[in-house]
């Protein structure tokens, strides 16, 4: 496939706070539909890369686009509806909202994107019976195992139909038996409805099936061989 259609890519990306250079001329292209893992040290990088892909955090110099358009010149506002509409975020401590169901955790990304309540019902509850949530529908997350609370993000994270997921230590806080499925169970999941999976992690024990795999080194990313 020709890098022009590249859904994420980043040319010549450098972050630094003060003199510290986290990142430094990074470049990457990752086509649609890939799962991607970047592996790294504590601190070597990771989040501030997925920040900088999810247009949580600006890069200091150089370009980073999602599909096909840069986020250099997007307004605060025009960033926050490319996140809320185009990408899907799990994080290593779940986030669910405890006020809410399972069922309105999942529908709530539909329901900023303007999908009927009848939609967002429908569309969770298959998701919730993909990841074997089908009887926690009613529930409150507290009343969940770890495992359940993340399978529960990644029906989230991909509710409104994202084009990508970006999955920070996704497995970080789990012991490694239900990191291995709730891993599995994201791949597939992200897998079966099309969307691109960038996962960080500093564990090796849970790279996955990954296409392609990066690593980040004293500020410069480095593609592993296949
Ligand atoms: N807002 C910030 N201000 C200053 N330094 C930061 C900030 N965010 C991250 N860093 C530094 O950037 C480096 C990379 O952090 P991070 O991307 O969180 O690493 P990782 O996710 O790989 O553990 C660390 O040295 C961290 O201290
Ligand atoms: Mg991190």
């Amino acid at each position: 496939m020709s890098t022009a259609e590249a859904q994420i890519r980043l040319t010549a990306v450098n972050k630094t706070y003060g003199a510290h250079a986290v990142l430094e001329e990074c470049n990457l292209s990752i086509q649609a539909g890939e799962f991607v893992v970047v592996v790294g040290r504590s601190g070597s990088g990771k989040s501030t890369l997925l920040n900088l892909i999810g247009g949580l955090d600006r890069p200091t110099a150089g370009v980073v686009e999602l599909l096909g358009q840069s986020l250099a010149g997007l307004t605060e506002d025009e960033l926050s509806r490319v996140r809320c509409r185009r990408l899907g975020f799990v994080f290593q401590f779940f986030n669910l909202i405890p006020t809410l169901t399972v069922q309105e955790n999942v529908r709530l990304p539909m329901a900023l994107n303007g999908a009927s309540k009848a939609q967002g019902i429908r569309r969770a509850d298959l998701l919730l019976r993909e990841l074997g949530l089908d009887e926690c529908g009613s529930r409150f997350p507290e009343e969940l195992s770890g495992g359940e609370q993340q399978r529960v993000a990644i029906a989230r994270a991909l509710s409104h139909r994202p084009n990508i997921v970006l999955a920070d230590e996704p497995t970080g806080n789990l012991d490694l038996e239900t990191a291995e499925e709730v891993l599995a169970l994201l791949e597939q999941t992200c897998r079966r409805h099309g969307a691109t999976l960038v996962m960080a992690t500093h564990s090796r024990e849970v790279l996955g099936t990954a296409d392609r795999v990066f690593t980040i080194r004293a500020a410069r990313i480095h593609e592993e061989p296949p």
